[in-house]
C-alpha cells in the first residue's frame, strides 16, 4: 500500500521521523532556520498528504484552494492566525496545533520576561558590557517590584492560567479578562475577572495572552496605553497583531507607561533598525516563548502523531475544530 506523503516546512532531526517512517514517506524543506519559499511549498504541498507547517507559512484561502487534496495540516503552535480556519474546514482539510505540551515553557518564558522588564536586566547586563558601572550608588538600575503587586492577564487560557499559578508564588494579586469567567483561578488562585478597562487602571504588569483575531487586533492601542498605570510594565506573549506598536513605541518613549517586555511582534522577524530597538526600556525577544530543547521536541512529536492518527482514519489528538 502507498505511504502517505508528509511534507515538512523546515528541516527537522530524523531522530524524530524514525517512529512513524514504517507508515509514512515524510519529505521536508531543507533549511532549519529559513522558512521555505512559497512557490516550493505550493509545488510540494501538490505532491503530499498531509503537511507539519510551522507559524511562518501563511495557510490563506488560496493555498486552501489549492491544496484542498490535503487530508491535514499540522500547526506547530498553539496559536493558527497563520491559517484561514474557514476555508481549511471548507476545503475538508483537518487542522491541529500543538497545545498544552507548551503551556509550562511559555508561562516561564512570559514570567522571565516581566521579571527581565521589571528589573532592567538586559540594560544591566548592558552597564558592564558597555562600561557603565561607576560606583555603587542608591538608584543605580532601581526597577520595579514584583512580589505583591497586581498582575492582570488579558486571556486567560492554559498559559494565562500557568503564569497566574507563577504570579501567586510571587504573593501577587490577580486580575484577570477574558472571553469567559475562568472560575478555576478564581477559586484556586483568588483571581479576580474584570473589565479590559479596569484590569489596564488597577494591574502593575498588564500581560497579554490573548489569540490573535478579529476582535482582539490591535486593542493595546492608544487609549490602552493612556489608561495603564504609568508605572504600569505592558509584557506581550501572544501574538505582536493585538499589538498597535506606534501607540506603543509613543507610550514609552513618551513614558506613558513604564517598560515593555516583547517576545513578539506585527511583522516577524523585526531587525536592529526597528523603532523599538531604540528605547531602553523595553526588553525585546525573538519569539521564544515555547523554545526549550524539550518543548519543541514535544510540539513536533505531536504534529507528526496527530498526521499518523489522521492517516489511520483515527481522530487526531488535538483537532482544532
Ligand atoms: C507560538 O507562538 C505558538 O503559538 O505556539
Amino acid at each position: 500500500m502507498r505511504k502517505p506523503t508528509i511534507y515538512i516546512t523546515r528541516k527537522i532531526p530524523e531522530y524524530l521521523l524514525e517512529p512513524f517512517k514504517d507508515r509514512l514517506h515524510i519529505t521536508m524543506w531543507t533549511s532549519e532556520s529559513k522558512p521555505v519559499p512559497k512557490d516550493i511549498l505550493y509545488e510540494e504541498a501538490k505532491k503530499a498528504d498531509g503537511l507539519l507547517c510551522l507559524i511562518t507559512e501563511k495557510i490563506n484561502q488560496a493555498f486552501c484552494q489549492y491544496a484542498s487534496h490535503l487530508k491535514i495540516i499540522a500547526n506547530m503552535a498553539v496559536g493558527y492566525d497563520n491559517i484561514d480556519l474557514e476555508s481549511a474546514q471548507k476545503n475538508k482539510i483537518i487542522v491541529t496545533n500543538t497545545p498544552d505540551v507548551l503551556t509550562e515553557t511559555t508561562a516561564d518564558l512570559t514570567f522571565a520576561l516581566l521579571m527581565a522588564t521589571a528589573r532592567r536586566l538586559i540594560e544591566a547586563t548592558n552597564y558592564i558590557y558597555n562600561d557603565q558601572w561607576g560606583e555603587w550608588s542608591p538608584f543605580m538600575l532601581a526597577g520595579s517590584d514584583i512580589h505583591h503587586k497586581t498582575i492582570g492577564i488579558v486571556g486567560m487560557g492554559r498559559i494565562g492560567e500557568a503564569v497566574a499559578k507563577r504570579a501567586k508564588g510571587f504573593n501577587m494579586d490577580i486580575l484577570y479578562h477574558n472571553r469567559s469567567r475562568n472560575l478555576e483561578v478564581e477559586n484556586e488562585l483568588n483571581a479576580t475577572y474584570v473589565s479590559f478597562e479596569d484590569l489596564l487602571k488597577e494591574s502593575d504588569f498588564v500581560v497579554s495572552l490573548v489569540p490573535l483575531s478579529e476582535a482582539t487586533v490591535d486593542m493595546f492601542d492608544k487609549k490602552a496605553f493612556q489608561t495603564m498605570k504609568s508605572s504600569g510594565i505592558f509584557i506581550n506573549a501572544s501574538r505582536g497583531g493585538v499589538v498597535d506598536e506606534d501607540a506603543l513605541f509613543e507610550a514609552l518613549d513618551k513614558k506613558i507607561i513604564r517598560a515593555a517586555g516583547l517576545d513578539v511582534f506585527k511583522q516577524e522577524p523585526i531587525s536592529s533598525t526597528h523603532p523599538l530597538t531604540k528605547l531602553t526600556n523595553v526588553v525585546l525577544l525573538p519569539h521564544i516563548g515555547s523554545a526549550s530543547l524539550a518543548t519543541r521536541e514535544k510540539m513536533l512529536k505531536l504534529c507528526l502523531e496527530n498526521i499518523d492518527l489522521v492517516f489511520q482514519g483515527k481522530q487526531p489528538k488535538t483537532p482544532i475544530y
